[in-house]
């Protein structure tokens, strides 16, 4: 047998057995970031030894899970706990009979999109799609002229489409944490990312919109409130049905799955002929009550610290792009202090794109492109090939945790759902752009949870399309009968 064949072995014999009966340093190992090579070995050694916190082993990763589990469960029965869990109330997937025309909004970036799509027999046959950008005035003033502003989108787009006199449902991606009462009606719970909206507490954002859209005599009903997740997993199933977890690894990162029905608590609806129910879980907020402290690192807390909601959604600041080129920057700064890395980087000047970056030269084992944005970001001309290696295994490092806690949050879905194959949607900036971490998270998932088949498949424009195609799936059900959920 050749050591390739029998090295393969080796693995997959740990796959299925973890770490036990085998050798747990090597199921261990596995885990670790590559190291990293310089000529000047004490040097290298010395950023490795810096950078530890950031290198999670098995064993902690098996932790979070444990903790993660303890946390879904808390939140499923509407115990205190860092996890919303919150019930979507989007209770079936595509069939292929969706049909109709459909607007849908996307909110959660900078970018706010208004579409139009039109299904039929589960096909998309028509698609218009128009960009809006939202201004930090919008993003950070009264939640109101957010709306108001949304609404002038919506007319916009019309008019341009000459659609203006039509009548529309509409399906609305809100992606922020919700407490949701229907299918279609939900208030905010707070902000995350870059909004920060005042005069949103209690409010039905679903409701406000609707008031926004009629002010101006537009014929459009909000159908369904949904969150990126929801449409990513809609969007998901309607390629595959095998999907029952979407996920988003982008600016933020969140997860939600196909949750048996009897396990959920909170129904403000009949809910007797359900069967699963789809469930947001919002980790991004997953250790906010303290139960992750044991992973937070002292470059964590600068994140956090330069955040614009600081101590909230605690564990998106470890995985989410609007915040890996900070943590790049600030892990920099650190060994810039300790006289390990000859410059400070400026802040904000290395952004998530420079993580991809960074790893993408690794990968084909160059350096040039990362060491002219090192020396834009530092603003100096002082910095070396070595410099360019250890900027590209930080990069590395916090890749490899970002990779290694969206698996542990995916693999604990896997086990807690204990189906024979489960296809994972995932959509997101991160999981498309960065070369790495698809690769990285099939290791993970696979090492965490190696008794359960999955597959991760992009899922591309929940928010869009998995809008509308869930917009489609009220209909379907009202058709029915169904009772309205
Ligand atoms: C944030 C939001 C969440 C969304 C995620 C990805 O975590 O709170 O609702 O799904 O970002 O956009």
């Amino acid at each position: 047998m050749s050591a390739a064949v029998e090295n393969q072995r080796t693995v997959e014999i740990e796959l299925v057995n973890g770490h036990g009966g085998v050798d747990p340093r090597k199921w261990e190992d596995l885990f670790l970031p590559t190291p990293l090579k310089l000529e000047n070995r004490l040097r290298a050694q010395k950023i490795e030894a810096r950078l530890s916190k950031l290198m999670l082993c098995g064993s902690t990763l098996r932790r979070v899970g444990e903790v993660f589990e303890k946390e879904i469960e808390a939140g499923l029965r509407q115990q205190p706990s860092s996890l919303q869990m919150e019930n979507t109330y989007v209770p079936e997937l595509p069939d292929g009979t969706e049909e109709g025309s459909f607007l849908a909004l996307d909110l959660g970036g900078t970018n706010f999109r208004v579409l139009f799509l039109e299904l039929k027999a589960g096909q998309l046959l028509r698609e218009k799609v128009k960009h809006y950008h939202i201004n930090d005035a919008l993003r950070l003033g009264p939640g109101e002229d957010l709306f108001n502003f949304l609404a002038d989108c919506v007319q916009d787009f019309l008019v341009s489409q000459s659609m203006e006199k039509e009548t529309f449902s509409l399906g609305f991606t809100f992606s922020f944490p919700m407490r949701q009462h229907s299918i279609s009606s939900g208030e905010l719970i707070t902000w995350t990312k870059s909004f920060n909206c005042g005069g949103m507490d209690g409010v039905d954002v679903a409701a406000l919109l609707q008031r926004c859209l009629s002010a101006r005599s537009l014929d459009v009903t909000v159908r369904v409130l949904l969150n990126d997740t929801t449409g990513t997993l809609v969007a998901g199933a309607h390629i595959d049905r095998n999907v029952g977890i979407g996920v988003i690894l982008g600016t933020g990162s969140n997860g939600c799955y196909m949750e048996r029905a009897s396990r959920v608590l909170h129904w403000e609806r009949p809910h007797s002929a359900v069967h699963d129910v789809c469930i947001d879980i919002e980790w991004g907020a997953f250790g906010d009550n303290g139960c992750l402290d044991f992973l937070r690192t002292e470059f964590d807390d600068e994140v956090d610290a330069k955040s614009l909601l600081v101590a909230s959604f605690t564990f998106e600041k470890y995985i989410g792009g609007k915040y890996l080129g900070d943590l790049l920057t600030f892990t920099l700064s650190a060994l810039a202090r300790d006289g390990l890395f000859p410059a400070d980087p400026n802040f904000r000047k290395l952004q998530t794109s420079h993580v991809s970056l960074f790893e993408e030269e690794s990968c084909a084992g160059e350096v040039s492109r990362t060491l002219s944005a090192l020396r834009e970001a530092c603003n100096s001309d002082l910095l070396s090939t070595a410099d360019a290696l250890v900027a590209q295994y930080v990069a590395h490092v916090i890749s490899n945790r970002a990779a290694q806690l969206v698996s542990v949050c995916i693999s604990t879905l896997l086990k807690r759902m204990d189906r024979p194959y489960v296809a994972v949607a995932v959509d997101g900036s991160v999981f498309k752009h960065h070369p790495r971490i698809a690769k990285l998270m099939n290791k993970y998932i696979a090492l965490l949870a190696p008794a359960h088949q999955f597959s991760l498949m992009i899922a591309e424009d929940g928010s869009g399309k998995g809008s509308a195609l869930t917009a489609a799936i009220a209909a379907r059900m009202a058709t029915r009968g169904v009772a309205r959920l």
